[in-house]
């Protein structure tokens, strides 16, 4: 249906009816603060999961602070149809999260003005994952199978567009801004280290309990029993709840179970080609 249709703007795919081209086109001049902060994501790499940790560090810890506002309330989306206006005059700190490319984001954000967090997951498991989320969201259309997505997904035909070009955009410009780079990876396997690196990135000095609150509240089991915090609370006219839950396995490797050994190293193969010039690597299982 129109509803699910990828509509290419400026090389990019976006959703029609979630994204306006005219909106986004207005980020590119939007004033920056120093407080402002951007999570960059390619989709279903660690989007909530930032959402949840930032807004604990803002609150130190403390959950029951505006308990009733989903993440995606308190952390919204800059790109969404009607965020850029509410972006203008929203107070201080302004937290968002994005899935754009660098060349949609503020220009101001190269001139060190804000902050900018970009996760980065290894790209096996993104696809897998965004394989069953585009069961579970209805403005995504669902996949024949599993090879047909596994093809689009090389292609960068999906929102979000190719995750190579995604991750280059952002890293080849990571000199130019104010920017901390961190994987999903080192997320699951040591949680508390990121989360301190994230706080004393945005210059928040925690104490030790607070600290361990933000990490309590942020691993996959309790997010899992946090409403706010996985969507349970979206409307079925979003998420087919029928069909899964947003907080599905949280776990590296689970590519593992998907990729059949050609597609594996069709995709390394990829991989290696695109990311040659780039010196990053990724915990694969
Ligand atoms: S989206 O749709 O782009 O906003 O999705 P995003 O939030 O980026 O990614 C969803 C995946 O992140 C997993 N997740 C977590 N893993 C471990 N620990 C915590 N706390 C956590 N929170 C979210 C979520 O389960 C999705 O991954 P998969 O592999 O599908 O489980």
């Amino acid at each position: 249906s129109d509803n699910h249709k990828l509509v290419l703007h400026r090389g990019f795919s976006f959703i029609s009816g979630t994204h306006d081209p005219d909106e986004v086109d207005q980020i590119n001049n939007l004033e920056i603060r120093d407080t402002d902060v951007f999570v960059i994501t390619y989709p279903k790499s660690g989007t909530i999961w930032l959402q949840q940790i930032l807004r604990l560090i803002e609150t130190r810890g403390d959950i029951p602070d505006s308990a009733n506002m989903m993440n995606s309330d308190c952390v919204p989306w800059i790109e969404l149809v009607g965020k850029v206006k509410e972006f203008i005059t929203a107070p201080s700190p302004r937290l968002r999260v994005t899935h754009l490319q660098y060349k949609f984001m503020p220009l101001a954000l190269s001139q060190k003005k804000g902050k900018v967090i970009y996760v980065a997951r290894n790209p096996k498991d993104v696809l897998v994952s965004y394989f069953y989320f585009h069961k579970l969201a209805t403005m995504l259309e669902t996949p024949e199978n599993f090879s047909i997505f596994f093809e689009k997904f090389i292609r960068g035909d999906v929102f979000g567009g190719c995750w190579f070009e995604h991750i280059k955009s952002w890293y080849s410009h990571k000199d130019d801004m104010n920017i901390l780079f961190i994987t999903y990876e080192e997320m699951v396997q040591n949680l508390h280290l990121v989360v301190k690196k994230i706080s004393s990135f945005l210059g928040k000095d925690l104490t030790d309990q607070q600290q361990a609150n933000v990490v309590k509240y942020s691993t996959f089991r309790n997010m899992k029993q946090i409403p706010q915090a996985n969507y349970q609370l979206i409307s079925d006219q979003l998420l087919d709840h029928q069909q899964g839950t947003f907080m599905r396995k949280g776990t590296i490797g689970d590519w593992k179970n998907h990729f059949t050994v050609a597609q594996s190293e069709k995709f390394d193969q990829v991989f290696q080609k695109e990311m040659k010039d780039f010196p990053l690597s990724f915990i694969w299982d």
